[in-house]
């Protein structure tokens, strides 16, 4: 998704620094009344955990670091934080023995760019998984492990010594170490499918490692699931050969729909973002080549657009995504949605621009809206031929590529969290609709939860592979343990 700001680059300086003094400390929370249940599990936990582990209470500063989350909508303020070091202390506090016998309410963050309040957060126990934090490469089956608790900035910047890449997300701190439509996708599919491996804490504590072999089921499930069969700890994700690679960021209109048409080669992306940033509706355009240089002509459309400002050279993959500006959105409330697409048309794109601006002016000043964006990511037709869905919990179909559309708002003042998330459906359904009336075969696509609003049913993500995660959770969390944690819970 791009965070680049299209106006000029002193509002989004301005922007800057409207944005960022808002500490973690100011930022609102919402205070709940502490049970008993969690009270107890709170002081369980302090005398259970080992010394590869931390506790911390509010007040804190390091309790404040646990809770956060890239958007202020996602954080509530818990009765106590942990920091698990180990997996076992994993399943010492959070499954039967603790959390689950004590009937506590918790969370478990990972990257903590949830935009659904209460998926990874509670105001019970909140689980941090900063501790899971290392990258280790392996020459010999081209693999990686990574900790639960990484963003991909750190991934990248580890694994660039050894001159490989992995299929993670496309911006700077983009997290969620699974599913991910990501600059690789084209060549290498969605990240889930890259995973070669889970290390996973289930329900009842044991610490057990997935792998397509070992356990098909469980793989399927994590692929796409969440955190409904228990925690995961670390990811071994297969790498992929990785030099400098080509890009340029820089305005442009909408080339993209020729791009997504014509262009096949599968080592070339795009993102087209329409963003209405204090008041004005603008374009950007991210242009990814993984190669030291693209072939002739693949981005003439882009590059003869006047007034582009050329920043075209090869760089590293991490310095790449540095230098995207997607926290500029860091710290206000902000909510995601999406809708499943199979093509950007010039009048779909028409549509999307004309959604950008009305709601840009509609929300932006007495609704305190900062950012009213529409990602545009056409991935090629090839995406999923990389997985299956015997595999995969995500998608369900994988007939044709799924381009997820990503809206992104964001928000000052918490009296208006309803009339975003009112407007965002809205404009969601619009969008829809529109590309039904189109002929587009979208009205019951998947749709990609990572993006989901909340209130999204669970049969629009999982379409027919709903029931055979609903009996796998089943088998491995048959008292519902991973149910006392918020998200898509199957
Ligand atoms: C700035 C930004 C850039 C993004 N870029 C991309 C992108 O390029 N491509 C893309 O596909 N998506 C992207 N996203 C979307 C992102 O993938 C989703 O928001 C995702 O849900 C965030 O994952 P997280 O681990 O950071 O979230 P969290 O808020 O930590 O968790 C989300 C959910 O997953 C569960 N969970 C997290 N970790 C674990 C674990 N280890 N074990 C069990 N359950 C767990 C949590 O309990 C919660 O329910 C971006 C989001 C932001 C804010
Ligand atoms: C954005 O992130 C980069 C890299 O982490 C950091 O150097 C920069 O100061 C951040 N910008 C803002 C406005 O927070
Ligand atoms: C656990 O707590 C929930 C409410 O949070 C309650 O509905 C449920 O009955 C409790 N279960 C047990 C076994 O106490
Ligand atoms: C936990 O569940 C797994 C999978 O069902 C099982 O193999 C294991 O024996 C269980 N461990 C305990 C301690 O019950
Ligand atoms: C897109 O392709 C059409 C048809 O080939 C062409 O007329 C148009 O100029 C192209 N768009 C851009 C921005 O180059
Ligand atoms: C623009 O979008 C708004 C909101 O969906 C809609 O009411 C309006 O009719 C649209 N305008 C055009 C020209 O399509």
């Amino acid at each position: 998704m791009s965070r680049k700001l299209s106006s000029a680059v002193g509002v989004l300086c301005a922007l800057g620094a409207v944005l960022h003094p808002t500490s973690v400390l100011a930022s609102s929370v919402t205070l709940s009344s502490r049970s008993a249940a969690t009270d107890a599990a709170c002081s369980r936990i302090k005398a259970a955990i080992s010394d590869a582990s931390a506790y911390h209470t509010p007040g804190l500063l390091e309790f404040f670091e646990d809770i956060e989350h890239w958007m202020t909508s996602s954080t509530q303020q818990s009765a106590c934080s942990v920091e698990p070091g180990t997996p076992e202390d994993v399943g010492k506090i959070s499954q039967l023995q603790i959390v689950a016998a004590t009937n506590s309410s918790f969370a478990v963050k990972g990257g903590g760019h949830a935009s659904n309040p209460g998926f990874s957060s509670t105001a019970g126990v909140h689980i941090s998984l900063a501790r899971f934090s290392e990258v280790t490469y392996h020459a010999d089956s081209q693999t990686a492990d990574v900790g639960a608790g990484l963003i991909w900035d750190d991934v990248y910047a580890a694994l660039e010594d050894h001159n490989v890449m992995v299929v993670g997300g496309a911006l700077p701190a983009s997290a969620f170490l699974w599913t991910g439509y990501s600059w690789l996708t084209n060549q290498h599919g969605l990240t889930a499918d890259t995973v070669t491996a889970f290390e996973l804490v289930l329900p009842n504590g044991t610490v057990t490692t997935v792998t397509d072999s070992s356990n098909p089921d469980l793989m399927f499930a994590l692929r796409g699931g969440y955190n409904n069969f228990g925690v995961v700890t670390k990811f071994t994700f297969k790498t992929f050969p990785s030099g400098q690679v080509w890009n340029t960021l820089d305005r442009v209109a909408s080339a993209s729909v020729n791009f997504s048409s014509k262009v096949t080669d599968p080592k070339a992306g795009i993102i087209t973002t329409y963003n209405f940033v204090i008041g004005g509706l603008g374009v950007s355009q991210l242009l990814f080549y993984d190669g030291s240089e693209p072939p002739a002509g693949i981005f003439d459309e882009f590059l003869a657009i006047p007034s582009f400002t050329k920043d075209v050279k090869a760089r590293s993959f991490s310095n790449l995504v540095r230098n995207i500006p997607a926290n500029a959105t860091s710290n206000t409330r902000g909510i995601f949605n999406t809708v499943p697409l199979l093509e950007y048309t010039p009048e779909l794109m028409e549509i999307i621009r004309n959604e950008t601006e009305f709601w840009g002016q509609k929300l932006s000043w007495e609704d305190s809206a900062t950012f009213i964006s529409y990602d545009v990511e056409p991935f090629q037709s090839s995406i999923l031929s990389h997985g299956s869905t015997s595999s995969a919990s995500y998608p369900a179909s994988r007939s044709q590529a799924l381009l997820p559309l990503n809206l992104y708002w964001a928000w000052t003042d918490p009296s208006k969290d309803e009339v975003m998330w009112d407007g965002i459906r809205q404009s969601a359904a619009t969008v829809k609709a529109k590309a039904v009336e189109l002929g587009q075969d979208v009205a019951d696509a998947p749709v990609y939860g990572n993006y989901a609003i909340f209130s999204t049913a669970l049969e629009s993500i999982y379409g027919d592979n709903l029931p055979r995660l609903r009996a796998i959770k089943q088998r491995y969390d048959p008292n519902n343990v991973m149910g006392l944690a918020g998200g898509w819970k199957v």
